[in-house]
């Protein structure tokens, strides 16, 4: 046996055993007369002792012992002269009588402690000795709670887990697909799965009721922090319901995590916004309701005095960072240099404050007092105030506003990651336009239906056409989306030809799904959430990485086992591809 025990088990009620531990050598103290070396494993850490009244070859090999070397120990637990609350094991240490050493180490890229001195690629690059450090573990120890409640959740509701494969043909999310060249199959490609979409609505056909699975997506598509080329997916379909059902069933399965994970109780109703509202009061779909700060459009208040950057503008729009009147003129010009930076892409702030002397704006020539008071009508602003006003192009200004507003809200500290709120938006566009080709684009997929009043608009004015689509929003993130289904052949080809497919492309990429259609497809509906993102949120980080044994970096490469990479000529050429470098 290679363990009695785990080096996070033993504590004071077990002095006196003689116990076995094996596990990794986290750092080795030599006090002339004593020596103590700190073991540990998955579970924790103990201390392990060895004095002058050890042995006197044992004392050596405990002395020499390098970190992360790989030992197996036998000795006495026996209480600590000096305790260490701070851990678990820390009334006790194992006073050792024999000490195996299994395997040596070389000394490791980066210290494996809580707090590394590590960069990021060094820590991908040895991501297995990364994965040793407390906090990434417990990271994927949060994760594969949150695996099981969402199974025990979704079993207890009839959701059976189903396999889906993964060589399959396009299923467009939006973003371009992973491909497969086929051998047997010469000049023909596999597409990696952008989501199960279309086979969990066949297996609405097939009469599965309800659906889900856990399950790896692939896209091929620009990185950051909460996206990776392959992520996970809780994928889930049901047959006979309504919008309504789903949206219950979801929040009940959201309030179930909260409170199983984290042990938050949330008893009411998650809120719910239309996209047009969302977009309105604050400037994008996934809006961050931690804290307040709408949008207040003042368009046709500032317009009309000569000031032209209003004058011209196509929307004006302000907010409110309560009690922010006081900010220094270097606070202010930060603000502006953070708007004016390309990813936010606005020319400049005009503030107004309510400090000591009243109102006081940064455009006070074109407009006497009694205009400025109209603003701070307008705004709700109380003494104290300040307010910030962007202008422009209405949806330039809308993002840049929203960026702001976010920007704001992590500056005054309205942002703390263990306040959840949760937000079901609702009533999206089906289509969007892209002004480039001017083509219409799905919003969310096209297999999403229309809301039923919306049905016979599709041909004759698709932008007019809202989806029976939803997404579930939880402090700025977007968790999941779902929308009830097309499940009628006639309107799902419509769709297709909405999107500008000609019949035989669309027969040629899903003929399968139409088919399907035609034998008695029922109606149905689904979401699909981000796993990674879900555990991420709970786990207080934004970098999903965090929660991924082995993710990749921005660049779409695993530096660890350093792939992509290239393939031999040979097996191009069985592939039937030719090989477009010479080495
Ligand atoms: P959607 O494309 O919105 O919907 O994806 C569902 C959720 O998956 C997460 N997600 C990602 N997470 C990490 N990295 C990525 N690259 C990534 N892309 C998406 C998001 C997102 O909300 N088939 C539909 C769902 C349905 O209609 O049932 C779909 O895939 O959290």
């Amino acid at each position: 046996m290679y363990r009695t025990h785990t080096c996070g088990e033993l504590r004071l009620a077990d002095a006196g055993k003689t116990v076995t531990l094996a596990g990794w050598v986290q750092r080795t103290r030599d006090l002339g007369g004593m020596t103590f070396v700190d073991l540990r494993d998955r579970y924790g850490i103990t201390q392990l002792t060895f004095n002058t009244d050890s042995d006197a070859t044992l004392r050596e090999t405990a002395r020499s012992l390098g970190r992360e070397f790989v030992v197996q120990v036998t000795g006495q637990v026996i209480e600590r002269q000096s305790k260490n609350s701070n851990m678990p094991t820390g009334e006790v240490e194992i006073f050792c009588a024999a000490l195996n050493v299994l395997n040596g180490a070389s000394t490791p890229p980066f210290t494996i402690e809580e707090e590394t001195d590590g960069g990021d690629e060094l820590r991908m690059k040895y991501r297995y000795l990364d994965l040793r450090r407390n906090s990434v573990r417990k990271g994927l120890e949060l994760r594969h709670r949150m695996a099981i409640e969402v199974r025990n959740y979704l079993s207890a509701q009839h959701f059976l887990e189903v396999e889906t494969p993964v060589l399959i043909k396009s299923t467009p999310e939006g973003a371009r697909d992973f491909v497969v060249p086929s051998r047997m199959n010469q000049g023909e490609f596999y597409a990696l799965p952008q989501s199960p979409q279309t086979f969990k609505q066949l297996l609405m056909v097939a009469g599965m009721d309800r659906y889900f699975q856990i399950v790896k997506c692939f896209r091929d598509e620009d990185l950051r922090a909460d996206r990776q080329p392959e992520f996970t997916q809780i994928d889930c379909e049901m047959a006979f319901v309504e919008r309504e059902d789903i949206l219950r069933t979801f929040e009940g399965m959201a309030k179930h995590l909260f409170k199983a994970v984290l042990g938050k109780e949330i008893n009411e109703p998650f809120l719910r916004m239309s996209y047009d509202e969302a977009m309105r009061d604050y400037g994008c779909d996934k809006p961050d309701l931690r804290f307040d700060m709408k949008f207040i459009e003042l368009t046709s208040l500032v317009q009309g005095h000569g000031f032209k950057v209003f004058d011209d503008a196509e929307l004006v729009l302000a907010i409110k960072p309560t009690g922010t009147a006081n900010w220094s003129r270097k606070q202010t010009d930060n603000l502006i240099d953070f708007v004016k930076r390309p990813q936010v892409g606005a020319n400049g702030i005009v503030f107004m404050r309510w400090a000591e002397e009243g109102l006081k704006s940064t455009v006070d020539k074109f407009y006497p007092p009694e205009q400025l008071q109209k603003w701070a009508d307008a705004t709700g602003m109380q003494k104290g105030d300040m307010i910030c006003i962007l202008a422009g192009e209405a949806n330039r200004t809308r993002k840049a506003m929203n960026e702001l507003r976010l920007h704001l809200g992590d500056l005054l500290g309205l942002r703390d990651p263990w306040n959840f709120k949760p937000l079901w938006v609702v009533d999206f566009p089906l289509l969007e336009k892209d002004e480039d080709s001017g083509r219409w684009h799905a919003m969310h997929h096209p297999f999403t239906s229309p809301v039923p009043e919306h049905a016979h608009l599709l041909e004759s004015d698709p932008g007019a056409v809202k989806a029976n689509a939803y997404d579930l929003v939880i402090n700025g993130t977007e968790i999941g989306g779902g929308s009830i289904r097309i499940h009628d052949r006639s309107m799902q080809e419509a769709m297709f030809r909405v999107l500008g497919f000609t019949d035989e492309d669309a027969r040629y990429k899903f003929g399968f799904l139409l088919d399907a259609f035609e034998y008695g497809a029922p109606p149905h509906g689904g979401a699909a959430f981000g796993f990674d993102r879900w555990v991420s949120l709970f786990g207080g980080r934004s970098d999903i990485r965090e929660f991924i044994a082995f993710p990749k970096n921005n660049a779409g490469r695993d530096t660890m086992i350093d792939a992509p990479s290239r393939i031999d000529d040979i097996q191009l050429k069985e592939l039937g591809i030719a090989s477009t470098t010479s080495r």
